[in-house]
């Protein structure tokens, strides 16, 4: 059975940076509190008319780069993302008409902030079952321009941030190489304690003038929740896939948590019990990207050789939903 290897990375984020000061112009709220509670200092946000399919195809071209390919050799697409161009089709199908390739599957995954994790459990299953040899593999998300820019909505609009990133999966035929598992979850319990209410079509009408001025089509979250679900679920994920290899904690060399907040990130790494540098944490450069955390933190972390060949690699998710998840992979 083929394994799936990664064969390229790649990433891509708007040049607009929005430091923490930046946000005291439209909001009570201070570098600060910010810093303080998520580490945060700056996220980009996507200039006017940059979409995400765009900056898909920007990530996507670095990820093919490095793996020596062209869009042509590319049979399938997965991609995440809450934030599609238009509320349908997905993004997918854009990007698949940016980089030129008609008659390409392309598949959006709604799992939000585990879309990356939940994408690369389908695409790994199509790689082993010999369905496809070569899945583009993205995450995206264009937050800014959804985001409630006033003290109403500070609790979520410091937090988030626009970006892609990409990874090229290939059939590979060498055992000792490429993704070892995945492991996904979901628990729609909590649906509501991160979620973007309007314009749904459980509504009807989708979407009034009274929602707007309620605010109600602003995301809404129960920050605290959020919090202490994340840091059960991540490093429990990472257990359950150490324990399905016959691997311990001891055995990662590097672990790439979802950028939702450096204390969630810290109290994984240390219930885990890894040391700073084997812990992937760039939240502080970009905020929380959702679907494209974590493959803008591989593909970054390749290019700083923090991420090599032969290491072990594990990836650990949590989002809205709540959907969480984990994978782990001999580079
Ligand atoms: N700036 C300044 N003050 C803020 C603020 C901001 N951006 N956002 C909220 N506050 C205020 C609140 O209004 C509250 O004020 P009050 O005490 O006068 O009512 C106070 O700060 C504390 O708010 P609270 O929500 O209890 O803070 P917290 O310690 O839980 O931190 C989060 C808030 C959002 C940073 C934290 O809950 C968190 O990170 N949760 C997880 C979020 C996440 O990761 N989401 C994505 C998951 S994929």
């Amino acid at each position: 059975m083929p394994r799936t290897v990664f064969a390229g990375t790649g990433y891509y984020v708007p040049e607009r940076v929005i430091t923490n000061h930046d946000l005291t112009q439209w909001m009570d709220t201070s570098d600060e509190w910010i810093v303080e509670r998520t580490g945060i200092r700056e996220r980009r946000w996507v200039p006017e008319g940059m979409t995400g399919a765009e900056m898909a195809r920007r990530a996507s071209l670095m990820a093919l780069e490095e793996a020596g390919m062209e869009p042509g050799d590319i049979d399938a697409i997965v991609l995440g993302t809450l934030s599609p161009d238009v509320f349908f089709p997905g993004t997918g199908v854009y990007l698949q008409k940016e980089l030129g390739i008609p008659g390409v599957p392309a598949l959006d995954v709604r799992a939000q902030c585990s879309g990356f994790v939940y994408g690369l459990s389908v695409a790994d299953a199509w790689i082993r079952a010999g369905q496809y040899r070569t899945i583009l593999l993205v995450g995206v998300e264009i937050q800014s321009t959804g985001l409630d820019i006033s003290t109403r909505g500070r609790d979520l609009a410091v937090l988030f941030g626009d970006g892609a990133g990409a990874a090229v999966l290939v059939a590979g035929d060498d055992d000792a190489r490429g993704v070892l598992s995945t492991h996904i979850h979901a628990d729609g319990r909590y649906a509501e304690m991160l979620w973007g209410e309007c314009g749904s079509s459980r509504k009807h009408p989708r979407i009034t003038c009274e929602d707007i001025e309620a605010g109600r089509h602003y995301p809404k979250m129960e920050g605290r929740e959020v919090f202490k679900h994340a840091v059960t679920r991540m490093p429990e994920a990472v257990l359950e896939a150490l324990d399905a290899n016959g691997l311990t904690t001891a055995d990662i060399d590097v672990l790439v948590p979802h950028q939702a907040n450096l204390r969630i990130s810290q109290m994984v790494q240390r219930r885990l019990g890894l040391r700073d540098d084997q812990v992937v944490n760039n939240i502080q450069r970009y905020g929380n990207t959702t679907a494209a955390t974590i493959p803008i933190a591989l593909a970054e972390a390749v290019r700083e050789g923090r991420i090599q060949r032969g290491h072990l690699v594990a990836l650990a998710a949590f989002g809205s939903g709540f959907t969480w998840g984990s994978a782990i992979i001999r580079w």
